[in-house]
């Protein structure tokens, strides 16, 4: 692996996350993420949730591919527009300020990478849409399918119950769908990567 992870730019990104508490990727979970994209060599990918640009940064970095990234908050926008810019990347990146539903349920292009990583409460809502928009053989790359390992556990703090539930139901809906190959690794906060193959 060549190694972008000692680049000083995505450094200094992971950095400033940690800092500020901003919730990116784990590093292991990026590194998945980077062999992935790397392996599949995807055209257009979608990314739900940029949060400061740092998987996408990650994504465009692995790939030749171009990136459409979904994020409502504005603040977080403006710092990932540095960041892809610092990296000289932001002439392959379309960042879109929106509420993600709102756009997937309008939209009428299709991608062969589907990176989700925006609000896990909201993953089952945003399934069908999803996987509408998703070429044939294209993959669905999920974070945090385990929630602080939550998802695994009979007992759940009420705080979260809700939204591990619609994990565990989201987790089981794309395990059953006979049109995706899944796989659930544990790494990171749990990740579920879908190829779909119809
Ligand atoms: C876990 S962070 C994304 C981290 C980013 N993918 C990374 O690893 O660098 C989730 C992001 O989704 C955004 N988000 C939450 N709900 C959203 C929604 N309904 N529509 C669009 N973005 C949303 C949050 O503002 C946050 O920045």
């Amino acid at each position: 692996m060549e190694d972008i992870f000692e680049n000083k730019d995505i450094r200094q990104i992971e950095k400033f996350a940690r800092d500020n508490h901003y919730p990116v990727l784990l590093r292991p979970s990026a590194i998945e993420l980077y062999n992935v994209i790397k392996q599949e060599n995807p055209s257009k990918i979608l990314e739900i949730g940029t949060a400061i640009g740092y998987s996408g940064s990650i994504i465009l970095l692995s790939c030749k591919g171009d990136l459409v990234t979904l994020e409502k908050d504005n603040n977080s926008i403006k710092i990932a527009q540095t960041n892809f810019e610092k990296l000289n990347l932001l002439n392959r990146v379309k960042i879109i300020n929106c509420d993600a539903y709102d756009f997937l349920i309008n939209c009428n292009e299709k991608f062969d990478f589907i990176f989700l990583d925006g609000p896990k409460g909201q993953y089952i809502k945003y399934y069908p849409y999803i996987k509408k928009i998703l070429n044939k053989n294209g993959i669905l790359f999920a974070d945090n399918v385990l929630f602080r390992g939550l998802v695994k556990q009979d007992n759940c703090p009420r705080k979260y119950r809700s939204l591990v539930n619609h994990l565990k139901e989201f987790n089981k809906t794309l395990q059953c769908d006979k049109d995706f190959e899944t796989e659930l690794k544990e790494i990171g906060d749990g990740l579920l990567i879908a190829r779909k193959i119809l």
